[in-house]
């Protein structure tokens, strides 16, 4: 049986964040627009405007090639609708190939958006790119295990962490982003020893989607944790609402009522 936790009630930084470490598990969904974003305002300490967006929001097949200018326009319209939670702009594919692209980048996502902090994926290969943001005070939140951006390359969507040396691998590339400067890390598809592992061997938190139950905390993609993506479910998905399913009836009781003239009834006319 799940019990009521407290709705947050203060603006969330990254040094709500690092205090909850070991404390008190940390809540991430992702968000596209305001009107979702204001719904989970106060309910979780972050919200990602994840590149997923490109497969959820845009029907593509993978999240490459979503733009910056795309991540921008989302990520105001999540600040319009979050004022707690501690929001996040997921960098697209192609906007860090260098310390200088990333940089530029980030900053013109800081200019133009509310969000406190960016999202790149990469493990110990990418960690001067963290570094580059993180000296020009970009707030840099990792991603490793399962890479999406990293699907063409790799040869498909591959769960890590299933020996012992590439849970080896694993824990090196937190570490190095740890000394990069992040201040969480996303670990995606991966087996539970491994994200536990990772979870020990850094002072930062770690944020698991498809990892387990020993992380710092949880994030799910909204449209998959509430039913709405169909396409596609994976094992680590849990659906909290059958959104799909209520949003046909309704539509189907719409379209009853307007060609029986049901509705509108009077109550609905001026
Ligand atoms: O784009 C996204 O939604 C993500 C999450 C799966 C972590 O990166």
């Amino acid at each position: 049986m799940s019990i009521h936790t407290p709705k947050i009630e203060k603006k969330v930084t990254i040094t709500t964040l690092a205090k909850m470490k070991g404390v008190e598990p940390i809540t991430m969904v992702t968000a596209y627009d305001a009107l979702f974003a204001k719904l989970f305002d106060g309910e979780v300490e972050m919200i990602l405007v994840g590149d997923s967006l490109n497969m959820s929001f845009l029907g593509k097949e993978d999240t490459l090639s979503a733009t910056m200018d795309q991540m921008i326009y989302h990520t105001q319209a999540v600040c319009n609708g979050a004022k707690l939670p501690l929001i996040v702009l997921d960098m697209p594919f192609g906007s860090y190939t260098s310390a200088k692209v990333a940089v530029k980048n980030a900053t013109r996502a800081y200019q133009e958006t509310n969000a406190q902090a960016v999202k790149i994926e990469g493990g110990k290969e990418r960690a001067y790119i963290v570094e580059a943001l993180t000296q020009n005070s970009i707030a840099v939140l990792g991603h490793i295990g399962l890479m999406p951006q990293f699907l063409r390359s790799d040869g498909g969507y591959k769960i890590r962490g299933k020996d012992q040396a590439d849970i080896d691998r694993l824990v090196e590339d937190a570490i190095a982003l740890e000394k990069a400067g992040v201040f969480a890390i996303v670990i995606e598809g991966v087996k539970s020893e491994a994200a536990e592992a990772i979870t020990h061997a850094v002072s930062v938190p770690t944020i698991g989607i498809g990892a387990g139950n020993s992380t710092d905390g949880q994030v799910l993609v909204w449209s998959d944790m509430f039913g709405f993506f169909e396409a596609f479910k994976p094992k680590f998905v849990k659906q909290y609402v059958d959104g799909a399913k209520q949003i046909r009836e309704g539509l189907e009781s719409y379209r009853d009522e307007v060609k029986s003239r049901e509705f509108p009834s009077q109550e609905y006319i001026y």
